[in-house]
Formats: C-alpha cells, structure tokens, sequence
C-alpha cells in the first residue's frame, strides 16, 4: 500500500472513532455539510462528476483545531442529501508533507483530477518561512485518488512583484482548447493578487499574467480566487485578508466578496469594477463554485471565520459548510439563492396570512430550532421591526433580526444567541413595495438569511441552548404579517 493510502487510512479511522458521540452533540447541524468529526475549513474541489455533485473540504482529522490539512470528501445527488466518503487526500510526499492546501477538480477524459497546494514549513515563522507549490491528484472512481509522478506541475514562482512564500489555492477551468488556472497571492508590499496560468494538458503550466491587483483598502494577501462567466460577465471570487472596516462593511477578520467584467484571456488581464461582498455575515469565507449539468453556477462556502471562537470544538467538531446557493447576475449584481433542491427536505407547512402587528408577539406552531422560514413583512408606519430566533426566555437568549426603514438595514444581532461570540452586523436592504422578503434557514448552530430572493444574504454560527426554540415577531409600530410560512426540516447529514 502507497504511504498516501496508509496515511488515509489512519485518518478515516480517527474519524470513525468519534462520529457516534459527534452525532449526538445538540449544536450538530442537520442539514448542512460538515465533517463527522474533528476541524474542517474551506471547501475545495467542488464538481459535477459522472451525474453526482463532489464537495470536498480542508480537513484536520486529528483534532478540533487547524492542522497538516488533508481533504474530506462528501457527495450528493440533489445538494440536499450528502454521503460521507473515504478522505481524499492526507499529506504524504515531501511537496505536501504540512498539508494539502485549498484547491479545486476538473473531469479530463473521464477522470476526476484534483488540483492542489502542497505546503511545507521551511522554519518556524508561519509567514514567512513556507513553501507553496501546485500539484495534482487523480481518480478513475471519484473516491480514491493517486498523486501524480509529475509533482509538483507548478513550483517555480514567476519573475516580477510576487512574494515567493504565499502562492496557493488553484481553481482550475477549461476555456477553448485549454486549461486556465488561477491562484491567490500577494505582491512583496503586502498586496493581494491573483495569478493566472494555461495549460494544454494539466501538468504543463504556463504563467500568463497577474489577472488582477488590489488598490486602496484590498487586504495584503487575496486567497482562494475563482474565475467564472456568469450570464455574459467574468467573475473573479477571492477571500482577501485585511480589509479595513469601512461604516457597517467588513467587520470579519477576513472579507469574501467579487469583482466583475471581462477577462482578456490574450493578455490575461481581467478589467473589472468594484469588490462586492457574496455574504454580510459574521461566517461566510473561502467561497467555491462549480457549474452542473443544467448550466448553474452553484456556491458553498466555510460556515466560519479564522480565528473566531467555535464553541464545537469541545464536542470534537468544527465548522461546516454554507448551503448550497445558486448565482445569477441581476441589475449588475450577484445574487445568491438557495438550490430549489433544499425544498425537498421540508417538512408540513405551518402557515400564516395577513395578522396586523405591533409590539411583540409569538406565533402558535412557528417555533423549533431546525427549520425554514418564509416571511414577508408590510412595513406600514413601523420604523424598526423583525423577529427574534431561538429564543429562550429563561436563559435570556435570543437572536434578532431588525429592519430598520431610515437606514435601509437588516441586522443581525448574535449578542444574547447564546454560547459563542456575539456581535452585530447590518447588511444593505431595501424595502420593496413597502415590504420585505426573508426565507430563513435556522439549523442547530447556524443561521442563514436569504433577503429578497438573494439580494443579500447574512449568515452565521450561533450557539444557543437546546431548549431556545421560541420565535418571537416585534415592531415600533403597525406592521403587516403578510405572509409567515415554518416547515420543520429533516435533514440528516
Ligand atoms: C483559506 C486558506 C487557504 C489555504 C487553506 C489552508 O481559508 O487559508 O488559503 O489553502 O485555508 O487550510
């Protein structure tokens, strides 16, 4: 046996040694993507292959915390049902040893290819003292996957402005003839880039140009870039660290967002406007796309922010990924909606029309703590309205949801949500005939808020208790509950 697949197979059987007790954790989402035990971050290699949707992730098999990365492996055949597959990747080869980073796949004459990066620590400063070269994996069946003898197909770093140590992260495509790839990087003064190459054949690689480069306040490093045409635009992904705060924007650690327009694949330059962020809220990074068999763009990302306090981890667990959302471009912007497919988890609806409100009630049967929530709101003479989440009066916790019609916001407000880290965030929002449209997906731990069909999206972790399962609507004054729509959700990844 290969030392790659002896070191899989120590890694799956850590995981099997903790999945029973993960399963029973209280705050183990339900219906979203996560490891069966132990760390997880970005998603990587997200691809239709042979009629199924693949998803693999960063993954620490070891341990709760950040380590030699490996890659987990899940897939689907409707986005909605997930199965667990043998870890794809463990670091075994002197290119990879400290970990095989974020990346992407491709299908090549019937073969699944994973594209990776392989990291190795050179010394003690994490910054500085590391190695990132890309490198490539195969597999006939779409579970297990060889090295190539070709490793690394891109080592060297290219002449001109590009720090020799952060070079990661390829998501690779095919335009025409030829394969294209793109990977995160930084100039030598701390400035995100991102690196564009082609190839004929995947193992060939040529550096074509720096495709695109922060200005002003863009963050030092751009990580996870990925290059797609979305209804006649080209969009460029990426997660950039640093960005400076700015009025409500980018409170995270790290932000990821889009820029759009045209990429010349001649010179290799993509002339685009302004960053856009995907998502508002506190756990939303490192975003990937894929496109199916019926032309969607579909995006996941990790469920998470580096550094942020994930109280899982006593429970042997950490992160998870976003739902599956579909991209369409729309007066200019991106919108993100979630896959119709996720419909079929529902359950009975519980459902409400046209109930005057003001100051605060609940509702009879809209309660739970794993479910969907369709809700319009008539805004009439209120100022500030919305709902509170998985409340739970005894303990004090609650998450809110405020819309407020001077500043045309929606914020979330994790303060009281329980364990975990609090905060708020406010996301643009305009009232639309007087009304606004949320569909809510609260499960176990997380909560994502779909506003207007995907006009903008917030989503995050919380961690209330078991028993915080009160819905609770509110306003300063005369609202209309248009519409209030709760389907229980039986999920069971
Ligand atoms: C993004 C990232 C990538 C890297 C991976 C390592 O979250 O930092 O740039 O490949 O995580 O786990």
């Amino acid at each position: 046996m290969s030392l790659h697949q002896t070191y899989i197979e120590k890694a799956n059987s850590n995981i099997e040694k903790l999945r029973t007790k993960v399963a029973d954790n209280h705050w183990r989402l339900q219906y979203h993507v996560a490891s069966q035990a132990n760390w997880i971050n970005d998603p990587n290699g997200f691809v239709f292959y042979d009629g199924e949707y693949h998803l693999f992730y960063q993954h620490h098999p070891y341990s709760a915390e950040w380590g030699p990365m490996h890659w987990g492996h899940v897939k689907s055949k409707d986005l909605a049902n997930w199965e667990h597959l043998a870890i794809a990747l463990a670091p075994s080869e002197n290119y990879d040893q400290d970990g095989c980073f974020s990346g992407s796949a491709i299908e090549k004459d019937g073969k699944l290819y994973l594209m990776y990066t392989g990291n190795t620590w050179t010394g003690e400063n994490r910054d500085t003292d590391l190695k990132q070269v890309q490198c490539l994996a195969v597999s006939e069946d779409g579970v297990n996957f060889q090295k190539l003898d070709q490793n690394p197909v891109i080592s060297d770093v290219p002449e001109g402005n590009i720090n020799p140590n952060h070079i990661r992260d390829p998501k690779v495509w095919k335009n025409g003839e030829h394969y294209y790839c793109v990977l995160g990087s930084k100039t030598n003064e701390e400035t995100g880039q991102i690196l564009l190459y082609r190839s004929s054949n995947l193992t060939d690689w040529e550096f074509l140009s720096i495709a695109a480069k922060g200005e002003g306040n863009f963050g030092f490093m751009w990580e996870c870039p990925d290059v797609f045409h979305l209804d006649g635009k080209d969009v460029l992904v990426m997660s950039p660290q640093g960005v400076k705060p700015e009025g409500d924007l980018y409170h995270n650690l790290h932000q990821s967002g889009y820029v759009m327009g045209t990429l010349d694949y001649d010179s290799g330059i993509l002339e685009h406007g302004n960053f856009e962020l995907l998502d508002y809220g506190f756990d939303f990074y490192a975003p990937q796309t894929t496109v199916d068999d019926q032309g969607r763009r579909i995006m996941v990302a990790w469920m998470a922010m580096w550094e942020s306090h994930m109280p899982e981890k006593e429970f042997d667990w950490a992160g998870a990924m976003t739902l599956p959302r579909e991209l369409k471009l729309e007066n200019g912007k991106i919108i993100s909606k979630p896959v119709p497919e996720l419909k079929a988890l529902r359950g009975e609806v519980v459902q409400y029309e046209n109930s005057t409100l003001k100051g605060e009630k609940k509702i009879p049967g809209i309660s739970g703590n794993c479910y969907e929530l369709e809700v319009i709101i008539q805004a009439k003479i209120a100022t500030n309205f919305g709902l509170k989440l998985r409340v739970d009066e005894e303990n004090d916790q609650e998450t809110v949801l405020s819309y407020n019609v001077k500043e045309e916001t929606l914020s979330f407000n994790r303060d009281k949500a329980g364990s975990g880290p609090g905060g708020i965030r406010k996301a643009p929002a305009q009232l639309k005939d007087g009304q606004l449209h949320l569909r809510i997906f609260v499960d176990k731990s997380s909560i994502e808020v779909f506003v207007h069909d995907g006009e903008q999206v917030i989503t995050a972790r919380i961690y209330p208790s078991e028993q915080a399962t009160a819905v609770s609507f509110f306003a300063d004054d005369e609202i209309e509950l248009v519409t209030v729509k709760k389907w229980d959700i039986n999920g069971s990844i």
